[in-house]
């Protein structure tokens, strides 16, 4: 399905509407509806059971989301939390740069994509992309080029070069996609934090940041939650919780928002074990992703080019989205950057004494940060299907379905009585819900044909439909339809719990 219908399916069916849409939206800001905060409560209920509570060595907090502005200045925030932006003079229209040449490249990477498809049609079975790839002299002077201009970005951002990168976006001849114009003012630095104020205090001593993430909750607060649980390294804190920040370019729907979610956890261990750990972790949360019947062939590692000032190493989990492979989580080798500069800033030591090695030292930490919002994303795209299947006369009729894993669907199981007339009907399928309602979320629908129904319940993903018919008064069993089979199953209304519960609960897949 395109990404279009995707963000309309979102909004038709309860999952994601424009923030105060009344006023024409808020860009980048987004509201979950009914189904979509259950589906975003399921991933990070996910998320907190196999990350804390399936560890004893992990631990979670909610801190909040004002923290002491130091905290931003230590960090490195205030002063590298910055992207390049750019603007037309023409359109007056605001670009990222780097994404303005990255845009640049996947064009000509296009071009060689073009030039390989053709090729494979001609030579058919016997086409060989590697070689061909590797020996093509247009497809290697494209590819020189992609290289070529990737490193001189790479090298310009690191080096906070911003005139390199103008006259890169000149140089490539780098088009505004609104007037067509190659009038670009200078690029400059742009701080990505949204601040405010203090109600008391005035000017520059009363100002205020809304954590660009949420790992400083837990920097901050290491030595209270180490003392208070008694934890020894290695041992993680963890955290759910907004983050905000400033997007230049925010498109692409809930995947770059200037407010969102993320899931963090920050891993303490022994200076020196950092690269073991980070290896752990990587392992461990591909794993993650693949529990949830995500295919491995959407997902994949990509180091990173350039490293944020606070890593020695990093790796995102890339996700296939709509638009191509993205970043869906980061994996990142902090070092003692974090609880060092705290310490400095501080004035407070942020030690931790090894038992062990009989000596005292500021841990090293390797951190998991996925975006909770993007894994919406990646788990509705990957989702959402509409298929011919056949209809209540025999007919072949489309639907739109959510073939969510049943874990992290919004409704488990939705509750029909074959006709909304029938007394006798719909008071056993209150009964009914009534008994499922306490085990699962649960829906009762009585309205409109049985077969509309189905196709309701489709479209928000809810694995089983349980149909009450004129059987049940006769012998109480009920149907079970799956959603993904659509196979019906009859079954005793005293067994429909136990039936039903290892299916979608989160247990099958921890
Ligand atoms: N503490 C490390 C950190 O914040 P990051 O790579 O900047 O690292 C981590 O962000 C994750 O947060 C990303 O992998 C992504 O899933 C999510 N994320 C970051 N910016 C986002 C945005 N503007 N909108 C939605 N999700 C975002």
């Amino acid at each position: 399905m395109d990404f279009k219908n995707l963000i309309s399916h979102c909004k038709e069916y309860g999952f994601i509407y424009p923030s105060s849409e009344i006023y024409d939206g808020l860009s980048a800001v987004y509201d979950y509806g009914p189904y979509g905060v259950e589906l975003k409560n399921n991933i990070k209920q996910y998320w907190w059971k196999s990350m804390v509570q399936m560890h004893e060595n992990i631990v979670g907090i909610d801190a909040a989301i004002f923290m002491h502005p130091k905290t931003w200045k230590a960090s490195g925030h205030v002063d590298a939390f910055n992207d390049p932006l750019v603007d037309n003079k023409d359109s007056k229209k605001r670009y990222r740069a780097d994404q303005l040449i990255e845009g640049y490249a996947e064009k000509i990477e296009a071009k060689i994509q073009k030039d390989v498809d053709k090729a494979k049609e001609k030579f058919g079975e016997s086409f060989d992309e590697t070689m061909y790839r590797a020996t093509n002299p247009r497809v290697l002077e494209r590819q020189q080029e992609i290289d070529a201009v990737l490193k001189r970005m790479n090298d310009a951002l690191r080096d906070g070069n911003m005139e390199d990168l103008g006259a890169l976006i000149n140089e490539c001849g780098i088009t505004c996609e609104v007037s067509g114009s190659k009038n670009w003012t200078e690029v400059r630095q742009f701080n990505l934090m949204f601040n405010t104020q203090l109600g008391n205090i005035a000017g520059e001593e009363g100002k205020l940041y809304l954590r660009p993430e949420t790992a400083q909750g837990i920097f901050v607060n290491f030595l209270n939650v180490q003392k208070s649980t008694r934890q020894k390294i290695p041992f993680g804190i963890a955290q759910i919780g907004k983050a905000f920040r400033n997007e230049i370019v925010a498109r692409q729907f809930i995947f770059r928002m200037r407010e969102f979610e993320q899931m963090e956890m920050q891993f303490f261990i022994r200076p020196g074990e950092e690269m073991q750990w980070y290896e752990y972790w990587k392992e461990t949360r591909m794993k993650w992703h693949l529990a949830l019947g995500t295919p491995q062939s959407k997902l994949r590692f990509h180091d990173h080019d350039n490293l944020a000032h606070y890593a020695n190493a990093a790796v995102d989990i890339q996700f296939d989205f709509p638009f191509g492979f993205r970043e869906l989580e980061g994996i990142h080798s902090r070092t003692d950057f974090d609880l060092t500069e705290h310490q400095k800033l501080s004035g407070k030591k942020l030690q931790y004494f090894d038992p062990e090695l009989n000596e005292n030292y500021v841990p090293f930490v390797v951190e998991t940060s996925i975006g909770c919002d993007r894994m919406f994303l990646a788990m509705i795209s990957q989702a959402l299907k509409e298929e011919k299947v056949p209809d209540a006369d025999g007919n072949e009729s489309t639907r739109e379905v959510l073939k969510l894993h049943p874990a992290l669907a919004p409704v488990k199981v939705a509750v029909l009585p074959l006709l909304k007339n029938k007394e006798e009907l719909t008071s056993a399928a209150t009964e009914v819900f009534n008994t499922l309602k306490k085990h699962f979320n649960c829906q009762y629908d009585e309205k409109d044909a049985i077969g509309r129904r189905y196709r309701r319940q489709d479209a928000i993903g809810t694995p089983y439909c349980v149909t009450i018919d004129f059987d049940t008064l006769e012998n109480n069993t009920v149907t079970i339809r799956d959603r993904d089979t659509l196979e019906q199953e009859r079954v005793k209304i005293e067994d429909l719990a136990a039936k039903i519960g290892p299916r979608v609960n989160m247990a099958s897949i921890l």
